[in-house]
């Protein structure tokens, strides 16, 4: 495929035949078994499937986390995993936002030190993302949680320090992968309208794993997988 059929039509990222095989033991486990899908700039994605069916997964290779066994990834008209690690990582950082289901904190690390850690690893002017980072903590209603670190955050803090730092290099596209899966629905409403910002304002293309039907109903665009294959959506390719 040319690169310029690829960025036609607002895409922003591209999977094609994405096979991902596990092996363990002496058995060869394939948990993605040919996924084509196209995420289009300035949208919100929900990829939605049972338990297993390889959506964290998918999630991992469309995000730069995890080499596919077969196919390609396309962002932004480059083929992510023919760039070496070191290269990829870079473009990773600085384009791509991750939220876990679990936050991934660095335990040793402040919030605020949290936050600043893509821009630090970016290597941008250390005072600006310093003040970058301090501004997304009061954005998140964490102005008075700077000095913490995550064991002495609340889940949803701990999840709000996440977004924060998903978005601190001003990323094009963020993968959430059951991003409320561990809060209550108050801080799942909050975290909820706050990607929903993010996209409205910054045009942030959005990519959600959810199990919940009315988060899914409410962002639109669903994709569901079933035993590592794209069942149907309105944004398939
Ligand atoms: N590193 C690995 N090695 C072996 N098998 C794995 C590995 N990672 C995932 N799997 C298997 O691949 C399948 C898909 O896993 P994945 O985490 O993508 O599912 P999921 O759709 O995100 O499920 P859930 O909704 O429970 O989070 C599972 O059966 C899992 O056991
Ligand atoms: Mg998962």
């Amino acid at each position: 495929m040319k690169e310029e059929e690829i960025s036609a039509n607002g895409v922003l990222l591209k999977g094609i035949n994405i096979r991902r095989v596990f092996k363990t033991g002496k058995e060869n486990l394939e948990v993605l078994k040919g996924i084509d899908i196209t995420i289009k700039k300035g949208m919100i994605h929900t990829i939605v499937g049972p338990s297993g069916a390889g959506k964290s997964t998918l999630l991992h290779i469309l995000g730069g986390l995890d080499r596919p066994t077969e196919g390609k990834v396309f962002l932004d008209n480059s083929s992510l995993y023919d760039f070496p690690d070191r290269e990829l990582a870079r473009i990773r950082n600085k384009k791509i936002g991750f939220i876990f289901q679990f936050h991934y904190l660095l335990p040793e690390f402040t919030a605020l030190e949290n936050v600043r850690m893509p821009s630090i690893i970016d290597g941008t002017n250390a005072r600006k993302g310093y003040e970058i980072a301090k501004e997304l903590l009061v954005k998140v209603g964490l102005s008075d949680r700077f000095n913490h670190k995550p064991s002495e955050l609340s889940g949803g803090e701990k999840q709000r320090v996440a977004v924060a730092r998903a978005i601190v290099n001003n990323p094009s596209i963020i993968f959430a992968d059951e991003p409320t899966g561990n809060l209550d629905s108050k801080n799942s409403d909050m975290l909820l309208s706050m990607l929903l910002e993010l996209n409205r304002k910054e045009g942030i293309t959005l990519v959600v794993v959810t199990h919940n039907v009315d988060i899914a109903g409410k962002f639109g665009n669903i994709i569901t997988l079933d035993d590592g294959r794209i069942l149907g959506g309105e944004n398939v390719m």
